[in-house]
């Protein structure tokens, strides 16, 4: 097989009329990125000589999204069959084996592909993926010979009830011998439930031109095609389950799978551990020995060995946690690095913001970054001190090992080593509660 010359096809031009969308089909996300990328990430994994995408007329978002690979548009949306035809100028020529996989199919395994491929590299004009789902009423049925044979596939609205019976149902990923591809979809016909162009149709017209037709059978979790909502949360659970999987087998210990979700992209170091309900975003970046506390909401953040965030924080993009740093309850975090073991522990917003290394940020602190206009930065040095209840007016800055009193509305520099204190002086009026409940009371009804 190593030696047949591959190329993919990629069928992304269906409206997804039943996701009831704006959003091309193909465009959900499943793991936070389109279900297309996924699949191309895949088939690129088997070094075709190209890949093809094929896309309607309206979907320049899909184009973007694939590129760099090429873009065929299929101007009709006639079926799968159609969508093939469509790439006919961008194989011509080509005498490989040619594989069709849908993009409303993105869980299929490399391993899977090149089998499917392999079919047809030994021989085989066509070559069907097929599996047994549980679930099995959309699919379309591969039909066989007394000898086990394919003879056909037939889609289930157009199926017998004998034919409804099967239980190997198409993936729809195929493959074909390109020499025969073209020709044998030029003889593909309409006559079917829907009056479309079945790219199924191909087996049959193959069997009938005397060439052969090979069935490769995969799993479900990988094959199941997303028409739906619900087959899109399916497609989640499985790709969640083996992000939840990787977590473990990389060395950190999540205390309930289940309840963890990950972004494709989410990195966890060795001994990091993760309690229940914590939602990763894009772009996180966790170092060994990370304790991730439950309820917490992490995107676009980077964090450092050691350090402690949770229960119930949230990192939004450009949070940078340093070692061994502790961001507690309630705190929230955005476009800022806090320094070796510092520590915001409860009920704060850091943002726009430069927190020294031991700096410890009282509870309910405030960094005001924004007017309604622009972003402002606060800057806090090493080992300050910033008393509860404080609002910090960027830009501003604090100089290191300095204490803001608790309270404070800081909006000039706090110079290295100092005290500020912005706040009403207290006054003390000794015996006064004592004698006003007094006065009061003659008065109680
Ligand atoms: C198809 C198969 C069915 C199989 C199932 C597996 C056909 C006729 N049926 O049914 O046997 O069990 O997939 O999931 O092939 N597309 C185009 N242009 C079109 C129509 C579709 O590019 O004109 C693309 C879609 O974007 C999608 C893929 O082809 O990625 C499959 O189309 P879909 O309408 O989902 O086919 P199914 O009904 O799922
Ligand atoms: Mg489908």
């Amino acid at each position: 097989m190593t030696d047949t010359p591959l190329a993919i096809v990629v069928l992304a031009a269906g409206k997804g009329t039943r996701m009831r969308s704006d959003l091309p089909k193909v465009m959900h996300p499943i793991a936070g990125r389109p279900m297309i990328a996924h699949l191309l990430d895949t088939a690129a994994e088997l070094s075709p000589e190209k890949i093809v995408v094929v896309v309607g007329p309206d979907m320049d978002v899909v184009a973007d999204a694939v590129a760099p690979h090429p873009t065929c548009v299929q101007a009709d949306r006639n079926g799968t069959g159609g969508a093939v035809k469509a790439a006919r100028a961008a194989l011509d020529g080509f005498a490989g084996t040619v594989l069709v996989l849908y993009g409303d199919t993105p869980l299929v395994s490399a391993d899977t592909m090149r089998r499917a491929a392999g079919a047809c590299a030994d021989g085989a004009a066509v070559s069907v993926l097929g599996f047994r789902p549980s679930h099995f009423h959309q699919y379309g049925r591969l039909i066989t010979d007394d000898a086990g044979a394919l003879t056909a596939i037939v889609e289930a609205r157009d199926a017998t009830p004998d034919q409804l019976d099967v239980n190997l149902c198409n993936s729809g990923v195929m493959a074909f011998d390109g020499r025969h591809l073209f020709g044998l979809l030029d003889k593909i016909g309409t006559d079917n439930s829907k009056g479309e162009y079945y790219l199924t149709d191909m087996v049959a017209l193959a069997r009938a031109d005397g060439h052969s037709a090979a069935v490769v059978e995969g799993e479900e979790d990988e094959l199941l095609g997303v028409n739906a909502r619900s087959d899109l949360a399916m497609a989640e659970a499985v790709v969640q389950d083996a992000l939840r999987a990787r977590a473990m087998a990389g060395g950190a210990t999540l205390v309930d799978p289940g309840t963890v979700w990950f972004h494709h992209d989410t990195q966890l170091g060795r001994d990091v551990v993760v309690q229940p309900n914590v939602v990763f975003g894009p772009g996180v970046r966790v170092a060994d020995g990370v304790n991730i506390r439950a309820f917490s909401h992490l995107e676009g953040a980077d964090v450092e060995s050691g350090a402690v965030i949770g229960p119930y924080a949230r990192l939004r993009p450009g949070a940078k946690i340093g070692a061994g740093a502790r961001v507690g309850n309630f705190v929230e975090i955005k476009n800022a690095d806090l320094g070796a073991g510092a520590k915001a522990n409860h009920l704060s917003y850091v943002g726009d913001a430069h927190v020294g290394a031991g700096a410890n940020i009282g509870a309910g602190t405030i960094t005001c970054n924004y007017d309604g206009f622009g972003k402002y930065e606060t800057n806090i040095g090493e080992g300050a001190f910033i008393g509860s209840n404080s609002a910090l007016v960027a830009p501003v800055t604090i100089g290191a090992g300095a204490i803001v009193a608790a309270g404070s509305t800081i909006s000039k520099d706090v110079e290295v080593g100092a005290l500020s204190i912005e706040r009403a002086e207290q006054i003390t009026k000794p015996g006064w509660a004592a004698r006003f409940r007094k006065l009061k009371s003659k008065d109680k009804r």
